[in-house]
């Protein structure tokens, strides 16, 4: 059995003060969670967030990761950055990253066998833009941006893998896929990873949908066989949303 993942992307917003104040609340309302709750945060909330999740069943992660170990790369973070900062999780390949900072499939692999390399778990999105859903062709395209992120993945490290499907018209938009779209294209996504590794790598590997998840819609997209969990944003920043999330998560 897959276990559930329900992970918040914070995105660009909350600073220091205000990221330990959101965490605080979430801790005492997950704490019974039977699925694996994440916050990805930025950077800057780093130290706060690890302080104050010390001991519970919340993990950190980060929004992005450069590829090379050190170097003139001004503004970027290495995975030993992230590591030694107590970052477990990195979301790699985000379509924000793809769109308004140049990220490509090639990139993002880079991203992700650097990540994998240095004992970090992969959250690694995927999706359509509206025009490829228009144009029929959202599987196909999919199908190959997780296969370039995966080029030179072996099945091991596949164990660290989740992906993330997160349609681009649907993300912040309010528009969420209906539970029927969500569910073919994390199918789409299961059956490329069996015909890149197999089925019962297939199995094993958790696939999870984003956009405009929310406390209200979350119970019945959880509830499709092959979406194992969710990527929230907006809803992510509530602490009580959040928590109906993880909540729903644990019993679909
Ligand atoms: P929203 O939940 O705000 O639509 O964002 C989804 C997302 O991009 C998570 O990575």
């Amino acid at each position: 059995m897959r276990k559930p993942i329900i992970a918040g992307n914070w995105k660009m917003n909350k600073t220091p003060s205000e990221a330990r104040e959101l965490v605080s609340a979430l801790v005492p309302l997950v704490k019974d969670a039977a699925c694996d709750v994440v916050v990805c945060t930025p950077a800057v909330d780093f130290a706060a967030v690890s302080e104050v999740i010390k001991g519970t069943n919340i993990k950190l992660g980060a929004e992005n990761m450069h590829w090379k170990e050190s170097g003139a790369y001004t503004g970027e973070l290495s995975a030993a950055m992230l590591k030694e900062s107590g970052v477990e999780y990195v979301i790699l390949g985000h379509s924000e990253r793809r769109q308004y900072f140049g990220e490509t499939d090639v990139t993002v692999n880079k991203r992700v066998k650097a990540a994998l390399a240095a004992g970090l778990k992969v959250i690694l999105c995927v999706g359509e833009m509206l025009a490829d859903r228009e144009n029929g062709v959202t599987d196909e395209l999919v199908a190959l941006q997780t296969k370039i992120a995966l080029k030179d993945v072996s099945a091991g490290e596949l164990k660290n893998v989740i992906i993330a499907y997160e349609p681009v018209w649907a993300i912040g938009t309010g528009k969420t896929a209906t539970a029927e779209q969500a569910n073919e294209v994390c199918a789409v996504i299961r059956s490329t990873i069996k015909a890149l590794y197999g089925a019962e790598a297939a199995e094993g590997i958790t696939i999870q949908y984003g956009g405009s998840m929310n406390a209200k819609n979350a119970a019945e997209l959880l509830a499709q066989p092959d979406v194992d969990g969710g990527l929230i944003g907006g809803a992510s920043l509530k602490a009580p949303d959040f928590a109906v999330i993880v909540d729903a998560a644990t019993k679909g």
